[in-house]
């Protein structure tokens, strides 16, 4: 499959898109600070809180922190299938009670299919079917507000 040009110039901090890339979806997100600071509550909670697994289908860009994810803290940008069964999780922003998983919710993604969660840097929680973190696609940035992926 072609690489795909996305613009983020539009995206609000907080907003999600998705984009296709080689029929997979790929979300990337604008994290506020608090979706940032939300990563410390988590990482005691993940599987793999520094992504040191490897990546099943392509290796992640370099250069990516350890912790966010990312290559620029503020933007996540991860494939959005469930590496458990290949559902597509949904988006649960919201935080505690509200979200509809657990009052201690400190935002993420929720699998449907066996409620599998991941955090807002798409890690893996322990105990769940789901046993890698969501995988991020090779991507670079092109300027400020266009990423490539592929
Ligand atoms: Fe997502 Fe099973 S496919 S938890």
């Amino acid at each position: 499959g072609a690489p795909v040009e996305v613009d983020i110039s539009k995206l609000e901090p907080g907003q999600m898109t998705t984009v296709e890339w080689r029929g997979k979806p790929v979300w990337i997100i604008h994290r506020t600070p608090e979706m940032l600071e939300s990563l410390k509550k988590t990482d005691e909670k993940v599987a793999d809180p520094k992504s040191e697994r490897k990546q099943a289908e392509f290796p992640p860009p370099d250069g990516i922190d350890p912790e966010t994810r990312a290559l620029k803290p503020e933007y996540m940008v991860v494939v959005g299938i469930c590496t458990h069964l290949g559902c597509s999780p949904t988006d649960k922003f919201k935080t505690g009670a509200e979200s509809g998983v657990d009052p201690d919710w400190a935002g993420g993604f929720l699998c449907p299919c066996h409620g599998s969660t991941f955090d807002l840097a798409g890690r893996v929680y322990k105990n769940k079917p789901a046993p890698d973190n969501l995988p991020i696609p090779p991507h670079v940035y092109l300027s400020e507000s266009k990423i490539l992926i592929g």
